[in-house]
């Protein structure tokens, strides 16, 4: 497994040039005039009845899942279905006012659908990024949501959540990063609770190469490897050195070190989520956005 690398500070960030500032400046500015754009769109569509549910903003859309308003709106309702089935399917009744988190919520794709389909559920959720917090707190008031931060631990007490799910934050997550929000996805579960997590496999790897994307990597390596983590430091640094310029927003300085993509085989995956003491319940392949599984797991009460 690989180490949690440093720390980053402001030092072992690369230095910009004047040109690389003042194109960052020019696209942050060009963002924020989209936005408005975007927005006074949507409060058309609005006026006219085609929109009736809250809307982020243009860029914090595309930062975590959606490059158009409609496409937000569907693959929140096909990735937000597979979680709602399991959940009933292994014992959630979600007409009941059970506690449910959202972690890593982005701009509440999922959380849109949940709170319009099961009114009765009491939702809560969390994102490390506090731009996202800003439009899913206005937008969803009855919705108990903070900022947390990027290493655990959440605000939350032990034993708390009937239903965690997260969806595409352990495909980014590094291995060691990943343990420790299991366990700590565990701690916030009640004994029998359930976790609805989605991770990328065999399924994505398979999935970018009908893509026709360049991956050096191969689903028989990944099923002999059990995992890979994959990540490009460099280009991960860069990044954050632009966000530290931008006049728009805070940018994705949440993560205190690199993040990248995450791949499991079917196999590593179980063993995983059952060294940190959850009860492996079911891997539902391809079902998140077509590329990622469904992980359904439990925190019984024999693992407690
Ligand atoms: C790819 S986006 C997915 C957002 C949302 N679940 C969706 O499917 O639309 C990943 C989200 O995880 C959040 N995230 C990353 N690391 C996190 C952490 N340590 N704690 C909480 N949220 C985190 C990011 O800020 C981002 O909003």
């Amino acid at each position: 497994m690989s180490r949690i690398p440093a720390e980053t500070d402001a030092a072992s960030l690369p230095q910009l040039g004047a040109i690389d500032r003042f194109k960052i400046i020019a696209k942050s500015t060009a963002k924020r005039g989209i936005d408005v754009c975007f927005a006074s769109k949507v409060a058309v569509l609005r006026a006219i009845g085609l929109v009736d549910f809250p809307v982020p903003p243009n860029s914090r859309l595309r930062r975590t899942s959606s490059l158009t308003l409609r496409h937000y709106y569907e693959s929140g309702l096909t990735t937000m279905m597979p979680i709602l089935t399991a959940a009933r399917m292994f014992g959630a009744d979600l007409d009941q006012p059970l506690n449910v988190l959202d972690f890593g919520c982005g701009v509440a794709r999922q959380l849109l659908q949940l709170t319009r389909n099961y009114p009765n559920v009491a939702a809560f959720a969390c994102d490390a990024n506090p731009d996202n917090i800003k439009h899913v707190r206005n937008a969803f008031p009855k919705v108990d949501v903070y900022a947390n931060a990027f290493d655990p631990p959440l605000r939350y007490k032990d034993d708390t959540f009937d239903l965690v799910y997260s969806v595409s934050t352990f495909s980014h997550f590094s291995p060691d990063d990943a343990r420790l929000w299991l366990r700590e996805l565990r701690r916030v579960a009640k004994p029998n609770g359930l976790l609805c997590l989605t991770v990328n496999s065999t399924t994505s790897i398979d999935w970018v190469h009908r893509r026709g994307l360049h991956l050096d990597y191969t689903k028989d390596k990944l099923l002999r490897d059990g995992y890979w983590y994959q990540v490009d430091a460099a280009a991960w640094y860069k990044k954050k050195a632009e966000d530290a310029v931008t006049t728009f927003g805070s940018g994705t300085v949440a993560e205190p070190r690199p993040t990248g993509n995450m791949y499991y085989s079917p196999q590593h995956a179980k063993e995983f989520f059952e060294a940190a003491g959850l009860e492996f319940l079911a891997l539902a392949p391809g079902v998140i956005d077509r590329m990622q599984d469904l992980v359904v797991s439990r925190k019984s009460e024999a693992n407690n």
